[in-house]
């Protein structure tokens, strides 16, 4: 891309490292998967316009998970309602029947009716023996209605020891478990609650994921999105436990645990189908206020993806990411410490070494900032974007803190891609996605590793 390009880019808002569509609105990831040699990437879209609308499923795929290519829609609403959000499972063993000769991928998502002023939600099924490129809804939906009017964003998964599908659901506080033979038919096992949110707050978008240590210990993770009314309290946060096939035990500390210390990381997801490895990706961006950022004729984009594992900290055991490898290569890598680097557009990603522990990052143009502070000694990390988005409110203007434990690496990893920065620090203890709006791009990035 040349400058000219990338200043008309510039004035779209539109990221070039992240996804988002070329038209219309879009918030969760849904139907995470690597399958037939792509990254398939669905998503929450309404085609129509750049608020929430009566939801479909959008579709795009990658082999790198950065280059996305976008498909025709992937499911469209019918009569039993909109599509919201859910995943999407490889059935080798044709479990569900519904692949005829071929084993199909099953698209398990929650449907959204309103009707005379009443909302109901239940889950729904729809399959593919095309490699994700067409849908079929299956005839008997929807397979699971509590006749609830807030039960939804199913997470399904093969649970190899009792071999059947384990299905996360979350309704209101509380997250239901679910197992079943055949996708079909599903059968209640238990509830996760903590009881510690307020009347209205909710969780959304559970996940559950299998994690090892270095050190070799495994756990369960229990990832959920948090959306309440303070929204300093929202966000995705995890817990670090046992499942047993039924239940889920938490087992970590009194401490309240979020995966990003950033206000746009919402209804992250895991993508099925990879080995070895745990990739999430999130809707960047926050309820509070997506729908009154600025558009072009498309709102709303993806994080970078992340690989996520499992760290021993002096606290504790805790989440950390990094972006996956796969970024590396598709980004230029500009290494800093002290110093100011001017380009014409900032884009790309920043490796700078903090040698004094302490440093002070500053990306600007001549009337706007972002600003990062952070402090290895002390170990906290502060944010300030409030020269970069003045007309959105308290929940985008206000400073971002966090603490951290893990402080040998004194190195902070910046993506910025024309309208976010992504921090990466304390050995992936620590993430923070961030957007701004400035008016125009920023060129400068200063780094100060001396006294603040
Ligand atoms: C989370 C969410 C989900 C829901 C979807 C609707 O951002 O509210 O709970 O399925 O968005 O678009």
């Amino acid at each position: 891309m040349n400058k000219k390009e990338m200043m008309n880019n510039f004035e779209k808002h539109r990221p070039i490292y992240h996804f988002s569509s070329k038209k219309g609105w879009i918030n969760d990831p849904n139907g995470l998967i690597y399958h037939g040699g792509y990254f398939h990437l669905f998503y929450q879209h309404y085609p129509e316009g750049v608020v929430h609308g009566p939801m479909h499923w959008g579709h795009a795929r990658s082999k790198q998970l950065i280059d996305w290519e976008e498909l025709p829609i992937a499911l469209y609403p019918d009569e039993k309602g909109t599509i919201f959000s859910g995943c999407i499972v490889y059935d080798q063993e044709n479990t569900s029947g519904l692949g005829k000769e071929t084993a199909p991928l099953v698209a398990v998502f929650t449907q959204n009716q309103e009707k005379n002023g009443l909302t109901r939600q239940y889950q729904s099924l729809a399959y593919s023996t095309d490699g994700g490129m067409t849908f079929e809804k299956y005839a008997g939906n929807p397979v699971l209605d509590l006749g609830l009017s807030d039960f939804r964003d199913p997470k399904v998964f093969w649970y190899p020891e009792e071999k059947r599908w384990i299905m996360l659901a979350a309704v209101l506080d509380s997250i239901f478990i679910f197992s079943s033979k055949n996708l079909r038919e599903w059968k209640k096992e238990s509830i996760y609650y903590t009881g510690d949110l307020e009347k209205n707050e909710i969780w959304e978008c559970p996940d559950l994921c299998l994690f090892k240590t270095r050190e070799g210990i495994q756990k369960w993770v229990l990832i959920v999105s948090q959306n309440t009314l303070d929204y300093k309290k929202t966000g995705v946060r995890y817990f670090v436990g046992k499942f047993d096939g039924k239940k889920f035990y938490e087992e970590n500390s009194e401490e309240v645990l979020w995966l990003d210390f950033g206000r746009d990381n919402y209804a992250a997801a895991t993508f099925a189908g990879i080995e070895g490895r745990i990739v999430q990706v999130g809707w960047m961006n926050c309820w509070a206020y997506a729908q009154k950022l600025p558009e072009q004729g498309f709102r709303g984009s993806m994080t970078i993806p992340r690989e996520l594992y499992l760290l021993q900290t002096p606290m504790g055991l805790r989440l950390g990411q990094m972006p996956v490898e796969e970024v590396k290569e598709y980004l230029n890598v500009y290494r800093l410490s002290e110093g100011t680097l001017e380009m014409d557009i900032l884009l790309g990603a920043f490796l700078i070494d903090i040698h004094n522990g302490k440093g002070k990052i500053c990306l600007s143009n001549k009337k706007e900032r972002f600003m990062i502070d952070i402090d290895f000694d002390k170990q906290y990390i502060v944010v300030d974007r409030s020269k970069c988005g003045e007309n959105l409110g308290k929940e985008f203007t206000e400073t971002k803190n966090r603490n951290f434990h893990i402080s040998r690496q004194r190195q902070i990893l910046l993506i910025i891609d024309i309208t976010s920065v992504e921090i990466f620090t304390a050995g992936g203890e620590v993430a923070g996605s961030f957007q701004y709006f400035s008016k125009y791009p920023f060129q400068t990035i200063k780094v100060q590793g001396g006294t603040l």
